[in-house]
C-alpha cells in the first residue's frame, strides 16, 4: 500500500477541499435520473450536520467521504476506465465508476462529486429530510438538547404516522436492516464484467458487523458525546441491546450476500468471472450453515435448503443461469422479510462465539491517520 496509497491521499486532500464541478445539463425528471440526483439534499453532510453533528464528523474521517478521489483518471483507475470505453473527461460523471465511489448531486443543472454520503446509505433525503425529525405539528428546532425532549412529546400514534410516511418517502433507517444490507452490497459486490475482467475487485471481503463497527459505526443520536455499539434510536425505541442488534446483522448481512452473489451469478456470462460469483454464493451458503447450525431460525434454514441444491452448477455456465438464480436469489430476498419479521436477535445468543470472530473492520488508510491497529 506505498506508492499507490500515496498518491490516493494526495488526490483525496484537493478533491475535498473543491468537489469537482461538471456540466451535464440539467437534471429534469426521473427518467432522465436514473441515479436519483434530484432527492439528494447534500453531498457534504451540510445539511445533516445541524441535528447530526457527530455523526457527519464520524462520516467525514472514513473511507467513504474520500472515495470520490478515486475518480481521476490515472493508475487502476485509468486502466479500469480504459476497458470500459470511458474518457478522462467522462470519468467523474460516468455513472458506472461514479454511482459506487460517490454521491452525485445536481446544483443549478450542474453535477457537482462528493464522498459516499449519507444519502447513500439512508436514501436521497429530499422528500423526508423535514418530516423525519418532527415529532409534532408546530414543532421548531432550536438545539439538540430540545430536540431530545420533544421526542419525548411525540404521541405513539404520531410515530407511527410519521415513520411509515418517511418509509414511503424513502428513508431507510437503522430498524431497516435488510434494506441497508442490500445498499452495501450493491457497491460492495460488482456486477460489471468487464470491470473485473480489467482487474477491479469482484467484491469486498465484506461482512455487516465488522464492515459496519469500525470506521463506518455513527450511532450518536441519543448523547452526541458517544459513538455507541448500537443505534441509540433504535435501542431506545426495541429496548434491544447491541448484543442483539450485532446478530440481526450478522444473519441479515449473510442472507443478502447470498441472495447479492446469487443475481450476480445470475447475470455473469464470462466464463473467468463466473467462478468468483459462484464462490461467493457457496461462502454465503457455507456461513448460512453454521448460523443455522449456531443457532437455528425458520428464515436460515430455508435459505441453506434453496441453496444447497444449487452448489453443485454454481461454477458452470448454464443456459438457464438466469432463469434459475434471479429465483434462488427471490427466495432467499423472501426469507429476508421472514428472518427480520420474526426475531429481534435476543433468543440467537448461539450465535456469539461466530460474532466474535468479526472484529471491526478499518481500511488501511483509515488505520495510518487515525492510528487505530
Ligand atoms: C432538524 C433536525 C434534523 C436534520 C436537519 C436532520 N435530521 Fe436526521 N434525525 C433528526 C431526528 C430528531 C431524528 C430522530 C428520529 C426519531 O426519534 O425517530 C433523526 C434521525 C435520523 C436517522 C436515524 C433514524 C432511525 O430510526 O434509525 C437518520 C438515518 C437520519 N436522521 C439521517 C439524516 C440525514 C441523512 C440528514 C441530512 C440529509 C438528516 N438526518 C438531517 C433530526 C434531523
Ligand atoms: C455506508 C453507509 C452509511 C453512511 C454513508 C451513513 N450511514 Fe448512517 N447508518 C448506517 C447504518 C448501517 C446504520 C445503523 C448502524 C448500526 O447498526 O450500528 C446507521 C445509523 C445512523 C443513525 C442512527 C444513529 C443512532 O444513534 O440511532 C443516524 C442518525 C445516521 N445513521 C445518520 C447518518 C448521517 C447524518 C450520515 C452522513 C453524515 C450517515 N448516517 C452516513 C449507514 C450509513
Ligand atoms: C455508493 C456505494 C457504497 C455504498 C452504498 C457502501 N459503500 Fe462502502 N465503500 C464504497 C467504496 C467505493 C469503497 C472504497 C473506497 C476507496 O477505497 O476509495 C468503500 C469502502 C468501505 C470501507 C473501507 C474498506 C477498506 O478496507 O478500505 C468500509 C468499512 C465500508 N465501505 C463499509 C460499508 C458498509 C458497512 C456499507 C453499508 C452500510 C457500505 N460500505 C455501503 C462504496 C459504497
Ligand atoms: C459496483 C460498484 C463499483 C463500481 C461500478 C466501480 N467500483 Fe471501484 N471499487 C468499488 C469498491 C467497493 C471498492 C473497494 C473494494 C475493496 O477493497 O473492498 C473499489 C475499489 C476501487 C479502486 C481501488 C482498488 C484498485 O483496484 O486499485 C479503484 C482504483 C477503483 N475502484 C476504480 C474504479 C473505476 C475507475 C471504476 C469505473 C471504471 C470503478 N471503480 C467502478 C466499487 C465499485
Amino acid at each position: 500500500m506505498s506508492a499507490g496509497t500515496r498518491r490516493f491521499s494526495t488526490v483525496s486532500n484537493w478533491m475535498i477541499a473543491v468537489a469537482i464541478t461538471v456540466g451535464m445539463g440539467s437534471v429534469a425528471t426521473a427518467q432522465d435520473d436514473p441515479h436519483g440526483l434530484a432527492k439528494i439534499v447534500g453531498i457534504k453532510g451540510g445539511e445533516c450536520r445541524k441535528c447530526h453533528p457527530s455523526e457527519v464528523s464520524a462520516w467525514e474521517k472514513s473511507t467513504h467521504a474520500l472515495s470520490a478521489a478515486r475518480l481521476v483518471y490515472q493508475g487502476n483507475s485509468k486502466k479500469y476506465a480504459d476497458a470500459l470505453g470511458i474518457s478522462s473527461a467522462s470519468l467523474a460523471t460516468d455513472s458506472t465508476c461514479a454511482n459506487c465511489h460517490s454521491t452525485q448531486q445536481s446544483v443549478a443543472g450542474k453535477v457537482q462529486l462528493g464522498g459516499v454520503s449519507c444519502e447513500k446509505c439512508h436514501g436521497g433525503a429530499k422528500d423526508w429530510v423535514q418530516s423525519h425529525g418532527t415529532y409534532f405539528d408546530g414543532m421548531k428546532f432550536s438545539d439538540l438538547r430540545q430536540l431530545r425532549s420533544d421526542r419525548q412529546q411525540e404521541t405513539l400514534e404520531h410515530k407511527q404516522t410519521r415513520i411509515a410516511a418517511t418509509s414511503a418517502a424513502g428513508m431507510i433507517r437503522a430498524a431497516d436492516l435488510g434494506k441497508l444490507a442490500k445498499n452495501c452490497l450493491d457497491c460492495h459486490m460488482i456486477g460489471d464484467e468487464k470491470l473485473i475482467a480489467a482487474g477491479h475487485k469482484a467484491a469486498s471481503s465484506f461482512e455487516l458487523v465488522s464492515w459496519s463497527g469500525g470506521e463506518v459505526r455513527h450511532n450518536f443520536f441519543m448523547d452526541q458525546t458517544k459513538n455507541s455499539a448500537a443505534p441509540t434510536a433504535w435501542a431506545a425505541d426495541t429496548k434491544l441491546t447491541a448484543a442483539d442488534r450485532s446478530r440481526l446483522k450478522f444473519v441479515v448481512g449473510t442472507l443478502a450476500q447470498a441472495e447479492a452473489a446469487l443475481r450476480k451469478r445470475a447475470a455473469a456470462k464470462n466464463p473467468a468471472v463466473i467462478p468468483q460469483f459462484g464462490g461467493l454464493a457457496a461462502a454465503a451458503n457455507g456461513k448460512l450453515a453454521q448460523i443455522t447450525g449456531a443457532a437455528p431460525t425458520a428464515g436460515t434454514g430455508a435459505a441453506v435448503g434453496v441453496l444447497a441444491s444449487k452448489l453443485g452448477v454454481l461454477f458452470v455456465l448454464q443456459p438457464t443461469d438466469g432463469k434459475v438464480y434471479n429465483a434462488t436469489a427471490d427466495q432467499i430476498a423472501e426469507q429476508i422479510k421472514v428472518f427480520v419479521k420474526g426475531h429481534d436477535g435476543s433468543k440467537l445468543g448461539g450465535l456469539d462465539s461466530l460474532i466474535k470472530l468479526t472484529p471491526p473492520h478499518y481500511s488501511q488508510q483509515y488505520k495510518q491517520k487515525y492510528g487505530v491497529k
